[in-house]
């Protein structure tokens, strides 16, 4: 075993890197090792990568580079590189050529034999490189949990959608569910615990879980028979696609209690030849429809999404139909992205690519649009009773709670059980932070 040994995982991209990563975490944790954030008392660095965008890769790619000083002053170092960017085309050879202290690569498929490599390399101290094609379900990987009371269950693995911008589909393969029984059994023995009180449900196109499957069952009747279990909690979920959030599903959320009403819903752009280009198989009119729906069913839903400014060919008008779609719908948050060219991906072959400089502009201006809106947002919250979940105790005796959007409200005069949900009334709002009080 490997008493005393360390290991320090650095994790970049989404959510389900996030998660992915205590699966990393579990292979290591029963080998022996325990945790440091300190690359330099490492036994073992992990890179858990992402390539979504260029910015992301050239992050990564330099923060490699920086472990070379620590790679020399500790030759016993095992240095791995997994996840999204080694899955890449040709992106291993790249990686093992340029880092030769790299020891061991791995994509974002065959992350279950991770313990695997890990043996292999201590006893032969040959370089891995084991990039596999095909997406493995495996129900048997150890998970070595950290993020704290919120617990990530993976239903989907993969994407079919080829949203013309994305490299997901190229590095994460076909969409294939996870059988709803072992979803359930993996939700249950969370609860169970009693430490976990946030459940999220994670794939890239959740609302197509289990067409693969053959079956009746479908996301609306997955999320119904989770809701059903017997404890109290909550249950997010991500991501959704505005062509396949279907009318059940709505119906659900607004029905129960336990399913959060955050519903992040990416539009991408307000163009429709923009939305046309990028091969996202819905109009504005359907994406307003679906927004008005969940409105008039879920009065209290609280709405996010993703967009990308400066893709191919996006003129001043399709950017401000971007624009005026924002302050139509009133989203309580946004995350904006410049567009990036991915290898491999049909837009970085299109013509018009915007420039720079443009890109910045375009975002900045999207980003200034949505700072009012949400402010606004978050002033109408005050007078509002909400049910939030008790993050933690602050260092003056207060606590910091969190409502099922995820905005922090501090709270005091109280005595409260971390990480149980109470009813709190809203207050005001100082310099852009919430208070309130405990309402029974
Ligand atoms: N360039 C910029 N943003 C991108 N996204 C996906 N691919 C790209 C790209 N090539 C954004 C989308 C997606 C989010 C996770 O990342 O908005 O919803
Ligand atoms: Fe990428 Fe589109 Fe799939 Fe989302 S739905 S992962 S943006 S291809």
């Amino acid at each position: 075993m490997n008493e005393n040994k360390k290991y320090c995982i650095l994790t970049y991209g989404c959510q389900m890197n996030v998660h992915e990563s205590e699966k990393l975490a579990g292979f290591l944790q029963e080998r022996g090792y325990t945790e440091t954030q300190e690359q330099n008392q490492a036994d073992v660095i992990v890179f858990n990568t992402c390539c979504i965008r260029k910015s992301a890769e050239e992050k990564i790619l330099g923060n490699i580079g920086a472990v070379k000083p620590i790679k020399k002053k500790n030759p016993n170092l095992i240095v791995a590189v997994c996840g999204c960017m080694s899955q890449q085309t040709d992106m291993a050879d790249y990686i093992q050529k340029t880092f030769p202290f790299v020891n061991i690569i791995f994509g974002t498929h065959n992350l279950n034999k991770f313990g695997n490599f890990l043996d292999e390399y201590e006893q032969t101290h040959k370089k891995i490189k084991d990039i596999e094609q095909q997406v493995i379900v495996d129900e048997n990987v150890p998970m070595y949990r950290t993020s704290g009371y919120n617990g990530w269950v993976n239903i989907m693995y993969g994407c079919n959608n080829f949203c013309t911008y994305c490299i997901v589909p190229y590095v994460r393969g076909r969409e294939v569910s996870r059988r709803p029984q072992d979803i359930i059994d993996e939700v249950e023995s969370l609860l169970k615990t009693g430490k976990y009180k946030i459940i999220t449900l994670l794939g890239q196109n959740v609302n197509s879980y289990g067409k693969d499957l053959g079956g009746d069952i479908t996301f609306a009747k997955l999320l119904k028979q989770i809701a059903e279990l017997p404890y109290e909690f909550k249950i997010k979920f991500m991501t959704s696609h505005p062509k396949d959030l279907t009318d059940d599903v709505i119906d659900v959320i607004a029905e129960n209690d336990k399913i959060s009403k955050t519903i992040h819903l990416p539009v991408q752009s307000g163009s429709n030849a923009i939305l046309k280009k990028m091969n996202r198989n819905y109009t504005v009119e359907h994406y307003l429809n679906v927004i008005d729906k969940i409105k008039s069913k879920i009065p209290n839903v609280s709405l996010t999404s993703d967009f990308i400014v400066g893709f191919p060919s996006e003129t001043q008008e399709d950017f401000e139909a971007t624009c005026n779609l924002v302050k139509r719908v009133g989203y309580n948050g946004i995350f904006a992205f410049m567009y990036s060219p991915r290898p491999g991906t049909p837009a970085a072959q299109m013509q018009d690519q915007i420039p720079l400089d443009e890109k910045n502009k375009r975002v900045n201006a999207l980003l200034a649009i949505e700072k009012q809106i949400s402010h606004q947002k978050t002033n109408e919250m005050i007078g509002n009773i909400e049910n939030c979940i008790v993050d933690k105790v602050l260092d003056d005796g207060n606590y910091l709670v969190k409502t099922d959007s995820g905005k922090t409200i501090i709270v005091g005069n109280a005595i409260l059980e971390p990480y149980s949900f109470v009813n709190i009334k809203i207050d005001k709002l100082i310099d852009n932070q919430l208070y309130g009080t405990v309402v029974n």
